[in-house]
């Protein structure tokens, strides 16, 4: 199977386990205990059907739209995800590339193996930042006050990780960061050479965002739960997000909202968007998924502050369907993780390219010229 062969984000999902240690494919594929949730976040877009319109002129359209204050050319954000060097080595670089060729916003995470500085330095294009909240004060600071140097357009907060979910594909793998070859793994590296040569002699692997301050993660090999467990702070509340958001003065999303209460205490605070997230189904098992309970939120909090529907994205139309509901974007991580894992920079702009044809299709057959003509009268949930 090559990146030609690759025709829907399946199939990037098949490659990257393919090139990928099983390790390393379990981290970005797992979700927490029994995954139920994960499964659910794309299974609940099968649940509603869509209703076009036909003979509507559709000579052109057009799909890009506003998001945190910048023009984005489709309703799609790649969201900040840990850690990318380890999936191919070309990491957070060939993601940032990717969205920038696109016109779309991407993250990097705190946890990100390219510094904010770096990624500053190669793209001029939309990019947040996500923010775990560390114990270590300083590191707080540090990471804003680089972020504010770099010009980074948004701070998302991440609010539904101040524990690690029980991931437990991860704890049977042993997955670590940086990745550790035990006797027992070795075995899942040296039969994926391409990788473990890629791993061992391109650039080396740190955490450069957070290796000012803490070792975990860069020279002292950690899994990711002892990693969250050890080092964020559980303590976190609604005072300290909006000092954060003080402290930052900049466009600020927390990441992980899922009730109506939280939602509107989000507007209280001054937040510019809230991402509706259950992180990818990594944390609470059992939670909702972010489109079964996208039209509560709409309802409750829809024009007041801007509504990214995140996780479950497979399909062009998912995205669609999003919007349809009231949201003002969609985004997801394991689209594109899936597309760098098996193929790097012209992997994920690949996984782009075909999600951007899915979009244009399915606006063309429902008979939407622009995004804002998309509503609730295109949706019929099933019983
Ligand atoms: C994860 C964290 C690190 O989901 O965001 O693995």
């Amino acid at each position: 199977m090559r990146l030609n062969d690759c025709h829907n984000v399946e199939d990037f999902r098949r490659l990257a386990k393919w090139r990928l240690p099983w390790p390393v494919f379990d981290y970005i594929d797992g979700g927490a205990d029994d995954e139920i949730t994960k499964a659910r976040n794309t299974a609940a877009y099968a649940d509603c059907d869509l209703v076009p319109n036909v003979l509507a002129g559709m000579a052109d359209i057009d799909s890009s739209v506003t998001i945190l204050g910048r023009r984005s050319a489709l309703p799609l954000i790649l969201s900040p995800t840990a850690l990318q060097r380890i999936f191919h080595w070309q990491g957070e670089r060939a993601v940032a590339r990717a969205a920038d060729a696109f016109g779309l916003w991407f993250g990097i995470s705190s946890l990100s193996t390219v510094s904010i500085e770096d990624i500053a330095a190669i793209v001029s294009g939309p990019k947040l930042f996500q923010f775990y909240y560390h114990k270590d004060r300083g590191l707080n600071r540090s990471m804003i006050e680089r972020c504010k140097a770099a010009k980074f357009d948004a701070i998302a907060l991440t609010v539904d990780t101040i524990v690690s979910g029980k991931r437990e594909r991860c704890a049977r793998s042993g997955f670590t960061s940086p990745p550790r070859f035990t006797l027992s793994s070795a075995l899942s590296y040296a039969i994926k050479p391409r990788w473990a040569l890629d791993y061992l002699f391109r650039d080396s692997f740190a955490l450069p965002n957070l290796d000012t301050h803490v070792r975990e993660g860069t020279d002292k090999a950690v899994s990711v739960a002892d990693y969250i467990n050890g080092m964020l702070d559980p303590s976190i509340d609604w005072k300290m997000a909006q000092q954060l958001r003080e402290d930052w003065g900049g466009t600020f999303c927390l990441k992980g909202i899922m009730s109506v209460a939280d939602a509107r205490r989000a507007v209280e605070i001054g937040a510019d968007a809230i991402m509706l997230s259950n992180h990818g189904g990594r944390q609470l098992d059992g939670s909702r998924a972010p489109f079964d309970h996208l039209p509560e939120i709409v309802d409750a909090v829809g024009g007041q502050i801007e509504i990214i529907c995140d996780g479950g994205i497979r399909r062009g139309t998912h995205v669609l369907k999003a919007l349809a509901a009231g949201a003002d974007c969609a985004s997801g991580g394991r689209f594109y993780l899936y597309a760098l894992a098996a193929a790097g920079q012209a992997g994920v702009e690949r996984a782009i390219g075909l999600l951007k044809d899915e979009i244009e299709r399915g606006m063309h057959l429902l008979g939407v010229k622009s995004l804002d003509q998309l509503d609730r009268s295109h949706l019929r949930w099933r019983d």
